[in-house]
């Protein structure tokens, strides 16, 4: 049951991959403007590591599904094998999104090393080639949700996830997060001096991604890149004009390379300087709005302050499950977006759940 499970997602996920050679070249005459195209009179449906609530994250089922279900971006984080092969994962551990543990072969590998000034034991990505990391199998993160897929999805590269959007049936944008790039470039080398940064544009450059936010070519294929780590998005200014987003983290929680506060980096003279090198920015819904008790406090002015520099406000992350709604919207996923969207006025949602944000969305335009 098991290898014959893993056959089958093999075998699909080389016919996806080599049926998309033929739709990449396109031929003289062909019109590529047939597909849908995205919309862009609403705030955008991000279907965080794809339809997770549904799916094991990052994974081929859970992106397809949040296609499917009418999602505008598909949301994926970058990280690097030992070899170097950026790769869609979310952790910098194996632990607790695969079956790892049930690899004797590689029980081993558990190391310690420093990340963010704390020590970390565990299986780290960085000490597995993708031959290696493609031997395993993706598992549901939290204990409530859907556990019928574990086991059965691998783990993609970012090619791989680029090549989902390209070949989805109507204009699907991705959105790929530069992840630890201070804890990628201490671990991982590349050849000519490269930093993590630098392959990670290339690869979207290889796949035809460019152009400025809502220029023709972004409108064919759109991207935005985020990152939490402001000299990322600085260092890659000047190799792709494609919209940045500063992702934005806990208001206790320092920037992993300037070391800077919250405070610091959401105040206006600090938005004045990185509305430079990015198009928005993407906070925690809960610095947004602060909560207490599982009841929104007073909000702060931080959307209507990125609007006066003119930035987007794109927070995450939207869970439908009763333990993530806050009390204010009496258990009902559809209130949260419509506060989100109708009150506080953002221009984007992270959403684990992407079918029941284009439900609301479909239902009230
Ligand atoms: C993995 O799970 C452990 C135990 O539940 C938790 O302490 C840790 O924060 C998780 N690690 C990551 C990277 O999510
Ligand atoms: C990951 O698994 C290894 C092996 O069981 C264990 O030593 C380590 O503490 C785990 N790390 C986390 C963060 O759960
Ligand atoms: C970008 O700027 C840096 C210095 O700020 C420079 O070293 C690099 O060559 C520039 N890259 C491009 C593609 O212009
Ligand atoms: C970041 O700044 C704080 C406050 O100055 C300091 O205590 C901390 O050690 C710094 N962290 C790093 C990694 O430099
Ligand atoms: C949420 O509920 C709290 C407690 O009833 C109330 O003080 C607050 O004003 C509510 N906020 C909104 C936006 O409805």
């Amino acid at each position: 049951m098991y290898s014959s499970c893993c056959t089958v997602v093999v075998t699909c996920l080389l016919l996806f991959v080599g049926s998309s050679a033929s739709r990449l070249h396109r031929l003289p005459g062909d019109d590529e403007n047939t597909k849908m195209p995205l919309q862009t009179f609403r705030p955008f449906n991000i279907a965080h590591r794809g339809s997770n609530g549904e799916l094991p994250e990052e994974t081929v089922p859970a992106y397809l599904r949040a296609i499917k279900e009418g999602a505008d971006f598909i949301e994926t984080d970058i990280l690097a094998s030992k070899d170097g092969v950026l790769i869609c994962f979310h952790d910098f551990i194996l632990n607790n999104t695969t079956d790892i543990a049930k690899h004797k072969e590689f029980a081993d590998r558990v190391k310690t090393y420093e990340v963010d000034g704390a020590k970390t034991t565990g299986f780290f990505i960085f000490d597995f080639t993708l031959k290696e990391l493609k031997t395993l199998r993706t598992k549901q993160r939290f204990s409530f949700r859907d556990h019928q897929y574990n086991g059965k999805y691998p783990i993609i590269t970012f090619e791989e996830y680029i090549l989902i959007a390209i070949n989805a049936p109507r204009v699907v944008g991705i959105y790929p997060e530069i992840k630890s790039p201070v804890l990628m470039n201490q671990h991982v080398k590349w050849s000519n001096g490269k930093r993590f940064e630098d392959v990670f544009v290339e690869t979207l450059r290889k796949y035809g991604y460019k152009g400025s936010y809502l220029s023709k070519e972004w409108l064919e294929q759109p991207c935005f890149i985020q990152s939490f780590v402001p000299s990322s998005l600085v260092h890659i200014h000047n190799q792709t004009d494609l919209p940045k987003i500063f992702l934005i983290d806990d208001v206790d929680v320092r920037t992993q390379d300037t070391n800077q506060t919250f405070a610091e980096i959401t105040s206006d003279d600090y938005l004045n300087y990185i509305k430079e090198y990015v198009v928005g920015i993407g906070p925690g819904k809960d610095t947004i709005v602060p909560v207490k008790h599982k009841h929104l406090q007073t909000p702060t002015d931080l959307v209507t302050r990125a609007h006066a520099h003119n930035l987007q406000v794109h927070p995450y992350t939207f869970r439908n499950e009763n333990k993530y709604l806050h009390f204010n919207f009496s258990q009902d996923p559809y209130l949260e977006y419509d506060y989100w969207i109708n009150t506080m006025g953002v221009d984007g949602l992270f959403t684990d759940f992407p079918g029941s944000l284009h439900r609301y969305q479909k239902w009230t335009s």
